[in-house]
C-alpha cells in the first residue's frame, strides 16, 4: 500500500520495453474506469538506467492513446518488495530474478502479469532483438493481462 492506495509494480528485464508499456497501458485503463491505484515499473537489470522507454514500444502504443511521458528506466530495489501490493513480472526469468532478492514474507506478491487472464501465452516474450510484429504482440498481451488484472482488482475490492 502507498498510504491507503493499492499499488502495482510491473517488472521486466530492461525496463525499457515491456514493463514501461505495461505501466502506460495500465495507467490509461485505470484512469478510464476511475480506478485509483499507484502504478510503477522497474527492471531486474540496470543496463538502461535513466533511459526513456524504447522508441519501438512507444510507436506501437502511442496510436492507441497510451502515454509514455516522464517514464524513465530504473532497477528494482529492495524497498519495492515492501511498498507494492502486487509485483507483476513479464516472464518466468523475471520471476526467478525477483524471488532471488525478495524476502520470504513478500514473495506472495510476485506473479506473472498473464496469470490474471486467459491468454494463449503465460509469458510476455522479450521483444528487444526482434521486429515490429514482436512489439505489437507484446502490447496485445499486455492489454489482455491488464484487463484481467483490472477484473481481479474490481472483484476483490
Ligand atoms: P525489456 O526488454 O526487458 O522488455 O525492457 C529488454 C530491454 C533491453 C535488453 C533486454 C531486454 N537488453 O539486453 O539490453
Amino acid at each position: 500500500m502507498v498510504g491507503d492506495t493499492t499499488s502495482v509494480l510491473f517488472v521486466c528485464l530492461g525496463n525499457i520495453c515491456r514493463s514501461p508499456s505495461a505501466e502506460a497501458v495500465f495507467k490509461k485503463k485505470a484512469a478510464d474506469i476511475g480506478l485509483i491505484i499507484e502504478i510503477d515499473s522497474a527492471g531486474t537489470a540496470g543496463y538502461h538506467k535513466g533511459a526513456a522507454p524504447d522508441k519501438r514500444s512507444q510507436s506501437v502504443a502511442i496510436d492507441k492513446g497510451y502515454d509514455f511521458k516522464g517514464l524513465k528506466c530504473r532497477k528494482v530495489v529492495k524497498q519495492d518488495f515492501k511498498k507494492f501490493d502486487y509485483i507483476l513480472g513479464m516472464d518466468n526469468q523475471n520471476i526467478t530474478n525477483l524471488l532471488e532478492t525478495c524476502p520470504v514474507e513478500f514473495q506472495h506478491k510476485v506473479s506473472l502479469l498473464l496469470s490474471f487472464c486467459e491468454s494463449e501465452e503465460q509469458e510476455v516474450p522479450d521483444p528487444y532483438y526482434g521486429g515490429k510484429g514482436g512489439f505489437e504482440y507484446v502490447l496485445d498481451l499486455i492489454e489482455q493481462g491488464s484487463d484481467g488484472f483490472i477484473e481481479h482488482l474490481t472483484a476483490t475490492g
